[in-house]
C-alpha cells in the first residue's frame, strides 16, 4: 500500500468541504425541495432524516473506512481487502463505471446551468416574463445542436482543470472557495425570499406536515434520493476517503458532511418556494421548476431584475461543479492508482466522458426520437445509474464491509482518530455490527429490488 506516496487532504476541514461539495449538487438544490413539497412537507423531512440515519450514515462510514484503510481507488480497495477476489474487484469497477456514466449526463445539465448564468448576466433571461415563454426558450435552447454541447464541453473543461491540479492544489483548494461562496449566496437568497410579501404560503407548501402523503413510495423516494444526494454507492466517498490520514475523525466528518448536505437542501427549499408563491407561480417539478418557473419569477422580483437569477444559476453552477469533479476524480484515481500520469489521465478521461455526453445532450434535440425501452439516451443513463448501479453499489459495499472485511476490523478503522467512538467502544461496536451486517443491507436490498423495477410500489 502506497501510504507514503499518496497525497492527503491538508486539513480535516478541507476533507469535509470537498466531500460536502460532492454531496451538495443538483440533487440537493432542485430535487429535494420539489420531492419534499410533493410527498408530505415536514412529514417527508422526518422520513428523510430517518433514512439518512439508517442508511446514509452507515454507508458513508463504510466507504470512508474502506478508502482510508486501503489508501486506494475503489477497485484497489476491494482488491486489497478481499485477497484480490475477482467478484469484489468487479464491484469496485462498477463504481468507476458509474462515475463515468453519471458524469456524462450530469455535465450536460451542468452546461445548462453555465449557459443560464450567462443568459442571466447578459439580460436575456429578463425577456421571459411568463413561465410559458421561459419554457419555450428552454426547449429551444436544449434542442439546439451546438450550444448545449459547447457548454457541456465548458463544464467538462472546468472539471478537468481542477482534477488536473491534484487533491490539495486542485480539489481541496477549489472547494475551500466554492463551498463558502455557495452558503453566502444561499443565505442572501433566503433573506430576500422570506422578506417578500406572501412568502409564508411557500414555506407552508414546503414544510407543512401532511402525514397522509407518507406512502411506501415516499419512503423509497427518500432513500433513493438520500443515496444520490450523498454521492454514495459508487466509490466517490471511497476515493475521497483514500486521501484521509489516520489522525482524521471519520465519524465526526461524516456527521458534518451529512449535516451540510441536508442543511443546503432545506435552505434551497426556503429560498425557492417563498419566491414562487409570493409571485403567484405554480410550483412545478424538477427541471420545470428551475428553467420554466424561476426565470419568469425572478423577473418580477423587486431588487434588481436579473441579479437574483444570476445568483441562483451561479449557485447551481457551483453545486454542479463540486459534484462533477468528484465524479471525474473517481475515474481518474482508478487510473492513477494503476500507474498512469494524473494530468494526462484527467484530460483523457474528461474527453471520453465528454464524448459519451454528446448523445445525452442531443437527446433533447436531433436524437429525441431514438428511444431505448421508451427512454431517450439521457434518461436511459440516468435510470441505469440512479436506479440500478447506485443502490446495488450501496448494498454491496455494506455486505463487503459487514461480512467480508468484517464489522470489527472496519470498526477499528472508524475508531482510529475518533475519541468519541473510542471512548464507548463496546457499545458502538455492537451497534455498528447490527447496522452494517443486518439493518442497512436489508433496507438496501429492498430499495434495489424496487428501484430496479423487479417489484412495484405505489
Ligand atoms: N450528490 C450529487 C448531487 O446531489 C450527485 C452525485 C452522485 C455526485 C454521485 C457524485 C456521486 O447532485
Amino acid at each position: 500500500m502506497n501510504q507514503e506516496k499518496r497525497e492527503h487532504w491538508k486539513s480535516q476541514i478541507g476533507f469535509i468541504l470537498a466531500s460536502a461539495g460532492s454531496a451538495i449538487g443538483l440533487g440537493s438544490i432542485w430535487r429535494f425541495p420539489y420531492i419534499t413539497g410533493e410527498y408530505g412537507g415536514g412529514a417527508f423531512v422526518i422520513v428523510y432524516l430517518v433514512c439518512i440515519v439508517l442508511i446514509g450514515i452507515p454507508v458513508m462510514l463504510c466507504e470512508f473506512a474502506l478508502g482510508r484503510r486501503t489508501q486506494r481507488d475503489p477497485v484497489g480497495a476491494y482488491a486489497a481487502l478481499s485477497g484480490n477476489n475477482r467478484f469484489w474487484k468487479l464491484v469496485g469497477f462498477m463504481g468507476v463505471a458509474s462515475g463515468f456514466i453519471i458524469l456524462a449526463y450530469y455535465s450536460v445539465v451542468g452546461g445548462w446551468t453555465i449557459a443560464y448564468t450567462l443568459k442571466s448576466l447578459t439580460g436575456q433571461i429578463a425577456q421571459f416574463t411568463t413561465p410559458d415563454s421561459a419554457w419555450q426558450e428552454f426547449l429551444s435552447f436544449t434542442a439546439h445542436p451546438l450550444w448545449p454541447l459547447f457548454f457541456h464541453a465548458v463544464f467538462m473543461v472546468l472539471c478537468v482543470a481542477v482534477v488536473y491540479g491534484g487533491v490539495r492544489k486542485g480539489i481541496e483548494r477549489v472547494n475551500d472557495v466554492l463551498m463558502p461562496a455557495l452558503f453566502v449566496i444561499l443565505i442572501a437568497m433566503i433573506i430576500r425570499a422570506l422578506t417578500l410579501p406572501g412568502a409564508g404560503a411557500g414555506v407552508e407548501f414546503f414544510l407543512k406536515p401532511d402525514f397522509s402523503k407518507l406512502t411506501a413510495k415516499a419512503w423509497l423516494i427518500a432513500i433513493g434520493h438520500g443515496f444520490f444526494t450523498l454521492s454514495l454507492g459508487m466509490g466517490a466517498m471511497i476515493t475521497y476517503g483514500s486521501y484521509v490520514d489516520r489522525k482524521t475523525d471519520l465519524w465526526s466528518a461524516t456527521l458534518w458532511i451529512i449535516f451540510l448536505d441536508t442543511a443546503v437542501s432545506m435552505m434551497a427549499g426556503l429560498a425557492i418556494f417563498p419566491v414562487v408563491f409570493a409571485m403567484g407561480a405554480d410550483p412545478a417539478g424538477g427541471p420545470g421548476l428551475i428553467f420554466k418557473v424561476l426565470p419568469a419569477v425572478f423577473n418580477k422580483m423587486p431588487g434588481g431584475t436579473y441579479l437574483w437569477s444570476t445568483l441562483f444559476f451561479f449557485l447551481l453552477v457551483i453545486a454542479a461543479l463540486a459534484s462533477g469533479l468528484s465524479l471525474l476524480e473517481v475515474v481518474t484515481a482508478h487510473l492513477v492508482d494503476k500507474g498512469y500520469d494524473r494530468k494526462k489521465t484527467a484530460v483523457w478521461a474528461g474527453f471520453l466522458i465528454f464524448l459519451l455526453g454528446i448523445p445525452c445532450s442531443l437527446s433533447f434535440g436531433v436524437l429525441s426520437e431514438y428511444k431505448i425501452f421508451g427512454r431517450n439516451f439521457f434518461d436511459t443513463l440516468d435510470y441505469f445509474a440512479a436506479n440500478i448501479l447506485l443502490p446495488l453499489g450501496g448494498l454491496l459495499v455494506c455486505v463487503f464491509v459487514g461480512w467480508v472485511w468484517g464489522s470489527s476490523h472496519s470498526f477499528h478503522e472508524i475508531a482510529s482518530g475518533s475519541e468519541e467512538v473510542h471512548e464507548h467502544k463496546h457499545k458502538w461496536l455492537k451497534c455498528w455490527s447490527f447496522f452494517v451486517r443486518y439493518l442497512t443491507p436489508l433496507a438496501m436490498a429492498v430499495v434495489f429490488i424496487v428501484s430496479a423495477g423487479v417489484m412495484k410500489v405505489e
